[in-house]
Order: C-alpha cells, then structure tokens, then sequence
C-alpha cells in the first residue's frame, strides 16, 4: 500500500488522481482485452492503494444507480471524487454526438444524461464534471452544419448550467475537455482556445460555471504547447481541472506516463502551476498498456506519479530571478539549457 503521493508546497487541494477506466483490460481497436476485466467499482480500492486520493469515473463506468456503493467503497478506503463526467461517445445511440447530433432525439437524450449526471456529481462528492468532446465532431464536410452544431453546444451547455445553478448554486463547476481527434475526424472543442470562446458565449449567469480541463496528450496531438494551453486557461481564471499524462509526437492517443516523453516541459508545465497557486485537483488519465499484466496494471500511476512529485520538486527548486533576468537578456537558449541544468543537475 503506497502513502498518499503530495505534492510539496502546493496551494489549494493535495493529492493526486485518476480515472477508473485508467485501470481498464488493455483492448484497443485492433484487439479485445489481454487482461480479465476488474468491475468498476474494484477499480477504487486499486487506485487508493497505488497512492491516489481521488477517482474519476463516467456515467456509463458509475451510474447513478451505483453512486452510493460507489461511494461507500471510497470512503472505506480513503478516496473522494475528484470528478465525474457523462459520456456522449460510448452507447451507439450517441454515435454522431450528443449535443451535435443532427438528430433532436438524440439532442434531448445527451441533455437528459447530463442532468442526471450534474446528479450524481453532487451524490458523489465531486465539485467539477467534465465534458469531454468525444464525438461531437464530423468524418465529412457538410454532414453536420458546423454553426448549428456550435450553437447547439451553446444552447445544451447553457440548459446544462441553469440546471444545475437552480438545483445546486455554484457547488458544481463544469470543466470542458478539448481534443482535435479520435474517434471523430475532426471534433468540435478541438483547443483550447475553442472552448475558452464557447465559454464566452454562454449566458452570462452561468458563464463563471464553465472552465476548462485540459489534457496533455490533447494538447500534442494538436501539435499544440501544453504549457502555453495551460498558460492561457489560466490567464482566463479558466483552469478548472487538470488531465495529465503523455503524448509521444502526434499520432493516436497514447494516454502514456505523466513525463515519460517530454520531462523539460513537463518541470516547465509544474512550474506554472506552483507560480499562479493553482488550487485545483492533478489527475492523471493514463492508459494501463496492453502488454502488463494483471499484477502490474498500477505501474502507469506510480510511475506518472513518481515522475510527477520529481519534476515537481525540481521545479519548486528553479530559480524565478534568474529565468527573468536571462528573459531580460534576451536568452532564450541559455533559459533552455538552464531549464536542463536544473532538471538533469549537469
Ligand atoms: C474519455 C477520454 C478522456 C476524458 C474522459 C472524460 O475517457 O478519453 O480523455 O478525460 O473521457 O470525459
Ligand atoms: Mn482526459
């Protein structure tokens, strides 16, 4: 049983987390499982015991149905919600999107979903619920019209918010998660400056609701700076959640250790987060791979956390005064190499 992972200094809420389909069978899309499916709810005493101390689940891994035993079984070992999130991709009725579907039907069943699940975020605990994009996108030009599509987020994000307003104030805040591809061709949300200017257009008693959450690998995928990504949200007081984890250049989604591939930017990213005080809650979405066995499906959150409380540590150690003064000397290579020194020691 691994303590806790904490970062030191770090403002606001500690901890770390992870989501229950982290720990998932190892099926991809070209392959059914290698590992036996561990039920769900399971999921959360393995997640406590790799050093965890929130979980995240969607709607369709803990429905409504099963909030409490869900519930139950973290108290017992110590885990809070950290966030929950319905799902717009996973049945096959939302298979054209939730929110975007061209279909009304379809439209009114994502917006049922998410009520229900604004619920169940309340029921379990958490303060944020996150969308993510999922399939609200398109495979072929024209099959969806993009500006009604961008309205309908509009109008099912503000019907979304009111909701939960009425029922619950400000006890529940929304992150949306943007990504540029997989499974659709093109999504909708695919940046973050996408969802940063949906936010904008939401009514305006709700707007303070709505953030966002961003994703590592999202960020790369779109050949994008995380580190500036993150940067901007904070810049907008738009930093609701984190997703961390790692992207190896620009290819499907890899859903990798946190600092497996870039570790100079990922010191830089923790950096950021030390300098605005971030309060919010770290969570990792890490795939378990195919090829590890049973035995060893935590190795992906102990090694993103290990790296995690490293680069953090030698982040907390760089000195501020001296990045702006070589900034003020027009450095930016000797910045770089600085940056290394202080991650490397060389
Ligand atoms: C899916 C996505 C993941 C996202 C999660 C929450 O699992 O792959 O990136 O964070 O849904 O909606
Ligand atoms: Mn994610």
């Amino acid at each position: 049983m691994q303590t806790p992972y904490v970062l030191n200094h770090k403002a606001g809420i500690n901890g770390l987390g992870a989501g229950v389909w982290n720990l998932g069978p190892g099926g991809d899309p070209f392959g059914g499982p290698t590992r036996e499916a561990i039920p769900m709810i399971d999921r959360l005493p393995l997640l406590a015991e790799a050093g965890m101390s929130f979980y995240e689940a969607h709607d369709h891994e803990i429905p409504a149905s099963d909030a409490d035993k869900a519930k139950k079984r973290a108290d017992e070992c110590g885990l809070k919600c950290g966030m929950y999130t319905p799902s717009f991709f996973a049945d096959s009725v939302f298979k054209d999107g939730g929110m975007t579907s061209n279909d009304a039907a379809v439209r009114k069943l994502a917006l049922e979903n998410a009520k229900r699940a604004v619920d169940t975020t309340v029921q379990l605990g958490a303060s944020v619920m996150v969308f993510w994009n999922g399939r609200e996108g398109f495979d072929f030009i024209m099959a969806k019209n993009g500006r009604d599509s961008f309205k309908r987020l509009i109008e099912g994000f503000n019907a979304v918010g009111q909701y939960s307003k009425e029922k619950y104030g400000d006890k529940v805040r929304f992150g949306l998660e943007p990504k540029p591809n997989e499974p659709r061709a093109n999504m909708y949300l695919a940046n973050v400056g996408e969802g940063l200017y949906l936010i904008s257009r939401l009514d305006s008693d709700i707007q303070h609701l709505f953030g966002m959450n961003p994703e590592t690998a999202h960020s790369r995928i779109a050949g994008l700076d995380y580190v500036w990504d993150i940067e901007l949200c904070l810049e907008a007081g738009k930093l609701f959640h984190i997703h961390l984890n790692a992207q190896d250049g620009q290819r499907y989604d890899q859903d990798l250790p946190f600092g497996y591939t870039e570790p100079l930017k990922d010191m830089a990213l923790c950096m950021v987060l030390q300098d605005a005080q971030y309060e919010g809650i770290i969570c990792f979405d890490v795939k378990a791979p195919r090829t590890d066995d049973p035995k060893n499906i935590q190795d992906v959150l102990h090694v993103s956390a290990k790296n995690l409380t490293w680069l953090w540590n030698r982040a907390l150690e760089v000195d501020r005064k001296k990045i702006e003064q070589l900034r003020a000397d027009n450095r930016a290579t000797a910045i770089a190499g600085y940056l290394a020194e202080c991650l490397y020691g060389c």
